[in-house]
């Protein structure tokens, strides 16, 4: 794989759901962290934004940041929706479910690369390529502490994509 596969640092990477307000907020709260620790925090940028509208300006659900705070995350966050000019600021778009790649894709600007929307637990090599995030918005904390579960396994599997330059096994 090479830097066109976006999996090379620096990258910038935007995590996609629904609301963008538990999933993403998440997911990019648990990479920053990661990013961090790895001592390549500088190197990766990371955001997150929805596919729908219904939460821009809002704070990350409360179960979504109860669940980070649980395991010392920190999330101060403003919901979003995605936008079709930012498509190309990303280099990796990195959706949560099946749902959410479609819509993104289907705001491809012409002449853009599709490719770099991706399924984010396509980076947990103990997950399937198609396998989703499953929407906790009316779950419980098992369900957010699950969710982050995920997350984590899959920030991990990214991150040592980006740092090595090789996609999963
Ligand atoms: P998210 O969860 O996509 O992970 O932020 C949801 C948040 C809100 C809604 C659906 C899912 N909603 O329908 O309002």
């Amino acid at each position: 794989m090479s830097a066109a596969d976006g999996l090379a640092l620096p990258v910038r990477v935007c995590f996609v759901c629904l609301g963008n307000i538990c999933r993403s907020p998440m997911a990019a709260a648990v990479l920053r962290a990661k990013a961090a620790d790895a001592g390549v925090g500088n190197l990766v940028t990371v955001g997150s934004a929805g596919t729908g509208s219904w939460h821009i300006g809002e704070p990350a659900d409360p179960r979504a940041q109860a669940a980070l705070a649980r395991r010392g995350y920190v999330s101060g966050h403003v919901a979003r929706q995605f936008r079709v000019d930012e498509f190309d600021r990303w280099d990796l778009i990195l959706t949560m479910d099946r749902n959410n790649a479609y819509d993104v894709r289907e705001m491809a600007p012409q002449g853009s690369d599709p490719s770099k929307v991706r399924l984010l637990l396509a980076f947990d090599p103990s997950s399937s390529r198609d396998a989703q995030v499953p929407d906790p918005y009316h779950g419980d904390d098992a369900e957010f502490d699950h969710v982050l579960d995920l997350l984590e396994a899959a920030c991990d599997g990214l991150l040592a994509a980006l740092q090595t330059g090789t996609p999963r096994a």
